[in-house]
């Protein structure tokens, strides 16, 4: 008789070539909605899977853990891991894998086109052409700040943030960073540390690109804002929890800074009637900044990767909990 295939849940649609590896080696249960699985649905779902690949808008916490009684990985198409529940994996052996460095430059790129859409005033400049009030140059309008030569503060100066630090220097920035400190990568970008007053202080543009975690949660917020100059402009790639909703809103609107750029919010995603879609100042974009072909199709052939390696009781090639190998160096 033929051996069982171990069974893996799969909470969306991913990239086709790498579901298609994964229904060839494991049975598949597909959530095939647009919308993640509902609770309840999950709960039941992964009741006798063996392997479980899901998405960063799947809060796998113990209630999961304790209904999946029969999984042995947990594998995430993301590089953030925060929906996770790591410890309570880790207590059960059970390894959760990411997906880092393929997602790296593409997201870069678009922190870096979040920074020049909001400094040069783009999609406020394409909403007023095609509303129709362009009469004529104007000398003075929609007048934004110039990108080249300004100081860019890098609040987690890792992988992404080296690779946002890179793209500032082929505009001859002034680089500032605190935080996910590398020293012998900041002086081969030309990165001066400074504590994070000092960041906020002095910087044109501030990018975050730390992770979620009780330290980072709400790191900018009503006083953080406040020290940052009035024509500064904030760019959010990181995790919406990382800023204080409101805070940014009442900072946007006062003139506290001069715009924000955001890929991520919180909550997520934003209801339509939520204040800092009011704003002219505040671009939101619905978290896309991995989203290339490419690189989302690279993302899903590593999370499957994942998967099948600790079906295989193989070490995750991305592991975030190697402690479930206490027998690897
Ligand atoms: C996206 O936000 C990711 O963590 O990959």
């Amino acid at each position: 008789m033929a051996k069982k295939k171990p069974l893996v849940y799969v909470t969306r649609k991913i990239p086709t070539e790498a579901l298609a590896r994964l229904h060839q080696r494991c049975e598949v249960l597909l959530w095939g909605e647009e919308l993640p699985p509902p609770r309840e649905q999950l709960l039941r779902d992964i009741a006798d899977a063996d392997g479980l690949l899901c998405l960063l808008t799947d809060p796998i916490d113990e209630t999961v853990l304790k209904a999946a009684s029969k999984l042995r990985v947990i594998s995430n198409m993301a590089v953030g891991y925060d929906n996770i529940d790591v410890a309570a994996a880790t207590k059960r052996g059970i390894p959760v894998g990411n997906t880092p460095d393929v997602l790296t430059e593409t997201s870069a790129d678009f922190a870096f086109a979040l920074l020049m859409a909001a400094a040069r005033r783009l999609p406020e400049g394409e909403r007023y052409v095609k509303a129709g009030h362009w009469r004529t140059w104007s000398p003075m309008l929609l007048m934004g700040q110039d990108i080249y030569g300004a100081t860019l503060g890098i609040i987690g100066l890792g992988r992404i943030g080296q690779a946002v630090a890179r793209r500032a220097r082929g505009f001859d920035m002034r680089i500032l960073y605190h935080g996910g400190s590398n020293a012998e990568a900041a002086a081969v970008l030309g990165a001066q540390q400074v504590d994070l007053a000092t960041l906020l202080q002095e910087s044109d543009f501030v990018s975050l690109h730390v992770p979620l975690t009780p330290a980072t949660r709400g790191m900018i917020g009503a006083q953080e804002l406040r020290l940052m100059k009035p024509t500064a402009i904030l760019i959010n790639t990181a995790r919406g929890p990382v800023v204080e909703a409101m805070a940014l809103y009442e900072a946007l609107k006062n003139g506290e800074i001069a715009a924000a750029a955001l890929d991520v919010t919180d909550p997520e995603p934003l209801p339509a009637d939520h204040p800092l879609l009011q704003l002219e100042n505040c671009l939101v974009t619905p978290h896309i900044a991995s989203s290339s072909q490419a690189t989302r199709a690279r993302m899903a052939h590593m999370a499957v990767n994942n998967v099948i390696a600790g079906l295989q009781g193989e070490p995750l090639p991305y592991c975030v909990n190697p402690a479930v190998y206490p027998d690897k160096p």
